[in-house]
Formats: structure tokens, sequence, C-alpha cells
């Protein structure tokens, strides 16, 4: 019997910010799943900034959506017809692909297998996805904290910023975090963080002068741009300063470009690492247990803040890049 399925696709690139009219609703006929292949109704939807990057014509890594396409994204769901003896009905299934929308039909060693055993599902896309190993990733590969030094991390109310407060708290780090909001800077002191700094409202420079006089010892970098080059001045000797993301810069013509400042990082032996979570996900069992293991000692909360109906994910989009969120942005449909 064929379903109706409803994808959200790109209306037209946006110039500056992004804006709901950005998107468009579009309704397609799925018929039944060819041999191999399932039909999949999602149950999750996930919201990351880096989806602003394949908004534009230049693309990324991640491509370039052609304009009347439907967004990509990753997605939970269940599959509701099966031509595929390896996932039956009812099977719980992540595709990092097929998001922004309501059905699917897909080949079945496209998709993974998630485990309602390790909790609610939709951690897959939050805590036990993409959001949990990059802050993972970004602490315990890359900055490696030790036991009181100072870790600064930006965007900390946020999906991964969130989770690397709380992972740097754990390994012993005296944590520098910032936010937009004094709502949010008292949310993630309440999360374990000693400082907090709304950088909207106050001079970041001088407060991480302030927090660590004699310099900031590691950085988890969220934002990038102006950020970044406050990050390089502040940094310690031997400091280090993990890359994870750009977003002040995902809005402009070039969110690849670099910092002013970088003699800095020789005058003072800094290292700048840049990480892509797709370099843990091989590790992917041992870092769910070992995030898992830290939610059940009670020193990890995972947040999310849940969008209800596909219809509202362009304006949740929207609100994700403006600030408006605190932990993961989901959706649920
Ligand atoms: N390397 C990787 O593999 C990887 C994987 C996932 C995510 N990332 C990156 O990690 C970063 C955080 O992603 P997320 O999913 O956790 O999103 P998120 O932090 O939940 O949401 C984005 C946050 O960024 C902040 N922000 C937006 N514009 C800003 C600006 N101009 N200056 C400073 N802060 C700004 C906002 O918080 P405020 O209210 O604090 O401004 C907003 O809440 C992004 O840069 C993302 O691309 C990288």
């Amino acid at each position: 019997m064929p379903v109706t399925a409803r994808q959200i696709v790109l209306a037209r690139r946006p110039e500056g910010p992004v804006r709901a009219q950005d998107f468009a609703l579009r309704e397609q006929t799925l018929g039944a799943p060819a041999a191999g292949e399932v039909l999949v109704r999602n149950l999750w939807l996930s919201l990351d900034p880096y989806m602003r990057l394949f908004m534009a014509e230049s693309g990324s890594i991640h491509g370039s959506v052609d304009l009347g396409a439907a967004m990509p994204g990753g997605a939970v769901g269940e599959v509701i017809v099966s031509a595929s003896e390896s996932l039956p009905v009812g099977t719980r299934v992540m595709s990092m692909a097929h998001g922004w929308r309501d059905h699917y039909l897909a080949p079945a060693d496209q998709l993974q297998t998630v485990s309602a055993e390790v909790g609610p599902v939709q951690r897959f896309l939050g805590l036990y996805g993409l959001t949990g190993i990059t802050a993972w990733g970004g602490i315990h590969g890359v900055l490696k904290p030790q036991p009181g030094e100072t870790l600064f991390v930006n965007a900390a109310a946020g999906a991964v910023g969130s989770i690397a407060v709380q992972l740097a708290k754990r390994a012993g780090a005296t944590v520098i975090a910032s936010a937009g909001s004094d709502a949010k800077c008292a949310w993630v002191k309440q999360l374990g963080a000693d400082h907090v700094v709304n950088y909207r409202r106050e001079d970041l420079a001088a407060r991480l002068a302030e927090f660590a006089p004699e310099g900031v010892a590691a950085a988890f970098d969220n934002v990038g741009g102006e950020q970044l080059e406050i990050l390089i001045d502040a940094a310690a000797r031997q400091g280090r300063i993990a890359l994870c993301g750009a977003i002040a810069l995902y809005d402009s013509a070039n969110y690849r470009a670099g910092p002013r400042n970088l003699f800095a990082t020789i005058e003072k032996h800094v290292t700048l690492t840049g990480f892509n979570a797709g370099f843990y996900f091989a590790r992917a069992p041992e870092i769910i247990a070992d995030l898992a293991a830290a939610e059940a000692a009670g020193a990890l909360v995972s947040t999310e803040t849940v969008i209800e109906g596909l219809e509202a994910m362009p304006q949740g989009f929207v609100d994700l890049m403006g600030g408006e969120s605190r932990g993961k942005m989901l959706v649920r449909v």
C-alpha cells in the first residue's frame, strides 16, 4: 500500500541567517520496498548546525543540497514494511541521511539498528550519537585534561558544549564556560562549570584573564571566528585548543576563514587540533558505554529541547542557530 511521505525541502539558499521561509514542505508517494529495502516511519529527527553548511551552493565536506531537494540529516525510526530479512518490521533504525521527513525507503544495509536497552531511542541522535561522541572525542581524544587544569568551553549550553562541560568536570578540570544569556549561564553552572561568562553582555577576553591569570590550558571551541582569536590570545604556554566547529561563521560567505592571530600559537607553542566525530565512530560502543556509566553515576545529565511535528522543523532550525535551545535540539515526528 503506498504511503504519502512528507519531507522538508530546500526552497532557497539563505543569504546570512537562515529563515523558516528557506524551506518548504513537500509530499511524495512511496511504494512498497524493493528486495533488500525497508520502509521506515521516522520517530525522531535531529537538528544540527552543520546542516546550515549544505544549504550553501559551495557546500562543505557534507556536500550541497540542490534547490528543491529534501534536506538530509540524522533520524531514528521504525521499520513498518520490510523486504529484508535483516531488518524485520518493528526494528528501530538510525540513518544519518534520512532526516527532515516522516517516511522513507532505504536499503537495509545503509541503516543501523538502535537498541532501546541503553535508554530512549532519541538518545542515539544526542548523547549516544553525534553529540555525545563529539563531546567525548574533543575532551578525551584531543584535550585530555589533567586534574586541576583550566578548561574553557563555548556554546556551553548547547548539545555538544553541555556534555563537554560535564566530561571536563568529571576529569577534574576547572571549567570556564560561555553562553549567550544569563539564564543559560546559570544552567551551565548547575551542570558543574566553575565560572561562566555571558559573551553577549560581558568581555570574554577580560573574563578569561580574570578566571585564568596563567592562561587557559585547554579550550573546546564550538564557535570559531572572533571567539577563536580570543582563545588563541588567552591560551597558556603550550595550551591546547580543540577545534570542534565554527558556528559564528556558518552564515558568512567563508566559513573556512582562519584566525588572524595564528602567529601567537608559535610564540606560545599552542596546539590547535581540528577534529571530527566521524574519526571516533569506530570507538562508538566504548564511548557510549563510558557516557552511559557517567550518566548512571549521576556525573552526566543529558538535556533535550524537543520540537513537536515535522512542520515546526524549519523554525526549530532557525531557533537552534539563534541560540534558543538548551542541550540537544530534537524533533518528535
Ligand atoms: N567536529 C564535529 O564532528 C562536530 C560534530 C557536531 C557538532 N559540531 C559543531 O559543534 C558546535 C556545536 O554544535 P551543537 O550541535 O552542539 O549545537 P548547539 O551548541 O546546541 O547549538 C548552537 C549554539 O551555538 C551558539 N551560537 C550560535 N551563533 C553563535 C555566535 N555567532 N557566536 C557564539 N555562539 C553562537 C548558540 O548558543 P549561545 O546562546 O551560547 O550563543 C547556539 O545554542 C557547532 O559548531 C557544530 O558545527 C562539530
